[in-house]
C-alpha cells in the first residue's frame, strides 16, 4: 500500500548544539552545564561533549552529505556559550561567525534553516550566577541572547524555535536527578523553574517577532502522548483528561495564557510564583507547534493504577534492543488530540527517530530496523491527517549519530554512521530517506499493531 503525503509537505532532519558540534572550548566558546556535567564523569562510559561530530570543523561535508539526501529543512540549535562569553554580555564574533557560515552555506546547498535558541546546553557561567532557570534573571539574559541571534542570523532565517523540550531543562534538571544542572530542589522551585522557562519562550518570541516580523516562531516540545489500550470514546476521553494534566504546564500558557486548573495539582506547595503580565507574555501568539516525539503510553483503564489507569509502554516485537518504547499509534493520537485542544496554525514533528544498539558496524549501517520504525510513525501521521488533522513536516532525529547526553555515544540515532575517526557513513536508512523525500510516498509493507508485545512499565510492575 502507498503511504503518499502532499506536495509541500516539510521533510528535514534535526541535530542540536551540544550533541553535534565539539569544539567546546575553541574560538572563544566557555563550558555549557553539559561540558561541566560530561567532565565530572557524570555520561556513560565517562564520554563528553567535547569532539562530539567535530560538526564545527566539518560542516560543509555534513551539509552536503544533507543536499544528497535532499532535505528542504534542518533544525539545529545555537550552542550560548558559544556566542554570549560571559555573564556582561560580550558577544563572541568567531561563534556568530560560525553560524552565519553554516546558514549561508545550508541556503547555498537549497536546505532552508530553522533554527532552535535553547537546545539544553546552558552557559555554566548563568548556574554559577543564580542557579539557571531556577532564577527569574534567567529571562533577561535569554531576551539578550535572542536579540543577538536575531539581528545576526534573522535576515536570513524565517523560523525560530526558542526551547527544545522545556521540561527537560526543568522539571527533569531539577525536579529529579536526571539532568544537569541540578541540584534538586523540590516542588516549589522546580515549578518556579518551569514558569521561567515559559517566560523565556514568551520574550523570545516577542523579541523575534519585533526583530523580524516575517518569522514565524513557534516551539519544540515533547507531548506526553497517551492513548487507550481498547480504542473505545470513553476511554480516549477519559485519558483526555491525563494528557491535560501532562502537557499543560506548556502548552495552555503558550495558547490561552493560563495554567489549566489540572497543573501542579499534586506539587502540595508547588504553584509558581507568578507576578503582573506575566500570562500574556507566555501567550505571545506562535505560529507553528512543534512536536518532539519519539514513543507514547498505552493506558488500561482498570482503576489500579496511577489514576485508575494501568500504564504500558509497548515494545516492538521485531525491533531489536530499542532504547525507548516504540507505540506505532501514538502519532494517529497525538495529533487527534493536539488539533482538538488548542487552535494551531501550523503543525511540525520537530523531531521523531529511535536508537538501537548492535554488535556490529555493519549492522549500523544495515538499519532496516529504523526504516521499518518511520514507516510505522508515517503510517500513524497519515492515518491522522487522512481524518483531518493536517502535519506540515517532519523531521527526522536524527541527522548523525551524536552525543546522546547521560548515555554517551552509545545510543545511535542517526541515518548517518559516526567512525571512530568520526568518518561519516550514509546508512541504509539514509538512502530509504532519501527515495521518500524524492517521492513523496513510500511502499507500506505490513500492518503495525499496538497490541505486540504489551511491556508493563512503572508504577504497575507486579
Ligand atoms: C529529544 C532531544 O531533543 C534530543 O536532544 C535527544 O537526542 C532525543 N530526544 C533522543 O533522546
Amino acid at each position: 500500500m502507498k503511504i503518499e503525503f502532499p506536495k509541500d509537505f516539510l521533510w528535514g532532519v534535526a541535530t542540536s548544539s551540544c550533541q553535534i558540534e565539539g569544539s567546546a572550548n575553541i574560538d572563544g566558546k566557555v563550558d555549557s552545564v553539559w561540558d561541566t556535567y560530561a567532565d565530572a564523569g557524570k555520561c556513560l562510559k565517562g564520554d563528553t561533549p567535547r569532539v562530539a561530530c567535530d560538526h564545527y570543523h566539518r560542516y560543509k561535508e555534513d551539509v552536503a552529505l544533507m543536499k544528497e539526501l535532499g532535505v528542504k529543512v534542518y533544525r539545529f540549535s545555537i550552542c550560548w556559550p558559544r556566542v554570549i562569553s560571559d555573564i556582561k554580555g560580550t558577544v563572541n564574533e568567531k561563534g556568530l561567525e560560525f553560524y552565519s557560515n553554516l546558514v549561508d552555506e545550508l541556503i547555498a546547498a537549497g536546505i532552508e534553516p530553522w533554527i532552535t535558541l535553547f537546545h539544553w546546553d546552558l552557559p555554566q557561567y548563568l548556574q554559577d550566577a543564580f542557579g539557571g532557570f531556577l532564577s527569574r534573571d534567567i529571562v533577561g539574559y535569554f531576551q539578550y541572547y535572542t536579540e543577538v541571534m536575531v539581528k545576526a542570523l534573522g535576515d536570513r532565517v524565517k523560523h525560530w524555535m526558542p526551547i527544545n523540550e522545556p521540561d527537560n531543562a526543568t522539571t527533569f534538571s531539577y525536579g529529579f536527578p536526571w539532568m544537569p544542572p541540578g541540584p534538586v530542589v523540590g516542588e516549589k522551585k522546580t515549578a518556579n523553574s518551569i514558569h521561567h522557562i515559559n517566560l523565556c519562550h514568551g520574550i523570545a518570541v516577542k523579541t523575534i517577532k519585533e526583530l523580524c516580523p516575517d518569522a514565524k516562531v513557534g516551539c519544540a516540545f515533547d507531548c506526553a502522548a497517551y492513548y487507550p489500550r481498547e480504542d473505545c470514546d470513553d476511554n480516549w476521553a477519559l485519558i483526555e483528561q491525563e494528557w491535560k494534566y501532562e502537557n499543560g504546564y506548556f502548552l495552555d500558557p503558550m495558547f490561552f495564557g493560563k495554567y489549566p486548573d489540572c497543573s501542579f495539582r499534586n506539587w502540595h506547595d508547588g504553584y509558581p510564583d507568578i507576578e503582573h503580565g506575566d500570562m500574556e507574555l507566555l501567550n505571545h501568539p506562535i505560529d507553528f507547534l512543534g512536536i518532539n516525539q519519539y514513543y507514547g503510553y498505552v493506558l488500561k483503564i482498570d482503576g489500579r493504577g496511577h489514576n485508575g489507569y494501568n500504564f504500558y509502554v509497548r515494545e516492538h516485537n521485531d525491533l531489536p534492543n530499542s532504547c525507548m518504547g516504540i507505540t506505532p499509534d501514538m502519532f494517529y493520537y497525538l495529533l487527534k488530540y493536539l488539533h482538538r485542544h488548542y487552535p494551531i496554525k501550523e503543525l511540525y514533528v520537530t523531531e521523531n527517530g529511535n536508537a538501537w544498539t548492535t554488535d556490529t558496524e555493519e549492522e549500523q549501517l544495515k538499519d532496516d530496523y529504523r526504516i521499518d520504525f518511520i514507516k510505522m510513525h508515517l503510517s500513524s501521521v497519515r492515518k491522522a491527517m487522512d481524518e483531518g488533522y493536517f502535519v506540515n513536516g517532519y523531521f527526522h532525529w536524527s541527522f548523525i549519530d551524536n552525543f546522546e547526553w547521560g548515555s554517551g555515544y552509545k545510543w545511535k540515532f542517526g541515518l548517518v554512521h559516526l567512525g571512530e575517526d568520526l568518518k561519516r557513513e550514509p546508512k541504509k536508512s539514509f538512502w530509504w530517506y532519501k527515495d521518500l523525500i524524492k517521492n513523496n510516498s513510500f511502499e507500506k509493507d505490513r500492518e503495525y499493531s499496538n497490541n505486540e508485545n504489551p511491556q508493563l512499565i512503572f508504577w504497575n510492575k507486579k
